[in-house]
């Protein structure tokens, strides 16, 4: 029965990696734009996909990263919650996730009031913008902080290897994009 457990486990964590990856060849503006992230490869791979939407507009590459950065959250977020209905962990393996769900769940809400901010950002002007632009600094960093110490809560050795390295990869990427997402934003009002 353990032996099936972890065989269904195995089987959920390989299923769940397989992510359609679409390559769109990416534009000289997205490429340069990613020059200042933080991540810039996973900046344009992940980006390129909207290459049509996002054309040279920096509100536009702004507000496809953070809806990319939303999507990664929520997505990791949906994994966790599957992840922690297997039986058969550890219970400081259930631990660990309990607690990243939580920090997953406040980390979705905070990109989704950015997403938000920053459309209202986009039509605002001189004080309004810096208020805006505050507001998601502040919670786009909280996310990022979220999101690290989701991380870190899977980084001990007394956890399963394959849940505790499927986590913190998928996890890694999500505070890749949002890094990414306010670093774009961040220079997007120093345009106007
Ligand atoms: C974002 O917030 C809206 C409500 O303002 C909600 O309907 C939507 O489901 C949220 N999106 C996510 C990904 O949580």
């Amino acid at each position: 029965m353990a032996a099936l457990k972890l065989i269904l486990l195995a089987a959920f964590l390989f299923l769940f990696n397989f992510t359609a990856n679409s390559t769109a060849l990416p534009t000289s503006f997205i490429k340069t734009s990613c020059k200042i992230t933080t991540y810039p490869q996973v900046c344009v791979t992940s980006l390129s996909v909207y290459a049509p939407t996002i054309k040279r507009s920096p509100q536009q590459l702004a507000q496809t990263a953070l809806s990319v950065s939303l999507d990664r959250a929520q997505s990791a977020h949906t994994f966790i919650t599957k992840l922690n209905k297997f039986k058969g962990l550890k219970s400081r393996e259930y631990a660990a996730l309990k607690d990243c769900l939580e920090e997953m769940s406040e980390t979705v809400d905070r990109i989704n009031k950015s997403v938000k901010e920053l459309t209202r950002m986009g039509s605002s002007r001189g004080k309004d913008v810096q208020w805006h632009m505050s507001n998601i600094q502040t919670w786009m960093s909280a996310a990022i902080t979220n999101e690290n110490s989701c991380a870190d809560g899977f980084a001990g050795r007394a956890l399963n290897g394959r849940i505790k390295s499927s986590i913190r990869a998928r996890v890694t990427h999500v505070t890749q994009v949002t890094s990414n997402a306010l670093a774009l934003i961040n220079q997007f009002p120093a345009k106007h």
